[in-house]
């Protein structure tokens, strides 16, 4: 075989590769939205490519001893009713004792967020669902317990919505139940014991008070 056969066939091999990518950043051309977001860049550090993420993640705490949780939904378009598919969500929360743990080879927001965190991207009937374990509070204070979720959509930068939140949480106020202006909708989850876990379900609508969201 000649050298420059050799050569055409390895290269045209590895452009075909599949392999796992890390996700890249924001596109130039994507319209700001959602005001100052402090880490919300964490997003781009799945270790999975956006374009193979599936609709399902397994937070890494899921195997750990704590109240084992599922939390699946809908995300809707603004319009609140059309499913959006092709939606990235990233979650991160604390460990049992309320603290962001991490296994010491973090890198980049890792290093504040820890090592629970996860990446869904919803499916053609904008359905995503991830499961892991229902976080602690932060140690000695009133903050109630929660994960954060970032939103990425195509066309778009990357924007917060209210967090996930916990109905039966004696830390929640009142307030936050019936919340006149929720980002992305509310984010309260009442749980429910199913199968030996809580499952809960949260619907988000794209934009929904979301600062600078284009409208169509
Ligand atoms: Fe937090």
């Amino acid at each position: 075989m000649k050298y420059s056969s050799f050569v055409l066939i390895f290269l045209s091999t590895f452009s075909v590769c599949s392999c796992q990518q890390p996700a890249k950043k924001a596109a130039a051309s994507d319209i700001k939205v959602g005001g100052n977001c402090e880490g919300c860049e964490a997003i781009y550090e799945s270790p999975i490519a956006f374009d193979q993420l599936k609709e399902v993640d397994t937070l890494p705490d899921f195997t750990e001893d704590g109240p084992k949780l599922e939390v699946n939904g809908i995300i809707y378009k603004a319009d609140g009713k059309t499913p959006a598919p092709g939606v990235v969500l990233y979650i991160y929360h604390t460990d049992q004792k309320g603290k962001y743990s991490k296994k010491g080879d973090e890198k980049g927001w890792g290093k504040r967020h820890g090592y629970i965190r996860g990446w869904v991207k919803t499916d053609q009937n904008g359905f995503y669902k991830f499961y892991t374990l229902v976080p602690a509070s932060y140690p000695n204070s009133n903050n109630p317990k929660h994960i954060h979720p970032t939103i990425k959509e195509p066309g778009l930068t990357e924007y917060w919505i209210d967090e996930f939140l916990f109905e039966d949480d004696p830390l929640l106020p009142e307030a936050e139940k019936e919340k006149r202006q929720p980002v992305g909708g509310n984010g309260v989850l009442k749980t429910e014991m199913k199968d030996g876990m809580l499952k809960a379900t949260r619907n988000i609508i794209l934009g929904l008070n979301v600062r600078d969201y284009p409208k169509k």
